[in-house]
């Protein structure tokens, strides 16, 4: 079936299956390969894009639910807090191997734009379902607290 997807201010259209997940479309149909699979059951983050301005996992998204909504890859992410946050993580030399980076990212600025001078609590709390082997944990706080004081809180 034909689908056509909004995906960083432009129009795509896809012919897949319906419940295709929209991880595979993005990467595989799209070549938008910044977002990662990691588990594909929703238990890692690697996959994390935002749907309508909500962090969501792509792994499990079913294509023909993007169908009319905004998505946004890490290739796109350009507002206010996506672009504080990937100043700081540069700041903060948060990446180690990278492969969850842009999951972490997605989800750190879902967060910002829904809070935008987050506890210690709440960062742990939201970014929980990020998983990182390298464990760039800490530095990934310190990076949201500073993007949290860029964008003047
Ligand atoms: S690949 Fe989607 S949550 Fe792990
Ligand atoms: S930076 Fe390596 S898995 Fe997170």
């Amino acid at each position: 079936m034909k689908f056509t997807l909004s995906i960083n201010g432009q129009s795509h259209q896809v012919d897949v299956s319906p419940e295709t997940p929209l991880l595979w479309v993005l990467r595989d149909h799209l070549h938008l390969t910044g977002t990662k699979f990691g588990c594909g059951i929703t238990q890692c983050g690697a996959c994390t894009v935002h749907i309508d301005g909500v962090a969501m996992r792509s792994c499990v998204y079913p294509v023909s639910t993007a169908v009319g909504k905004t998505i946004t890859t890490i290739e796109g992410l350009s507002d206010k807090a996506g672009l504080a946050i990937q100043l700081a993580w540069q700041e903060h030399q948060v990446t180690q191997c990278g492969y969850c980076q842009s999951g972490q990212i997605m989800t750190a600025a879902s967060l910002l734009r829904n809070n935008p001078n987050p506890s210690d609590e709440q960062i742990d709390s939201i970014m929980s379902g990020n998983i990182c082997r390298c464990a760039t944990y800490p530095r990934i706080r310190a990076a949201i607290k500073t993007a949290a004081k860029h964008l003047g809180v």
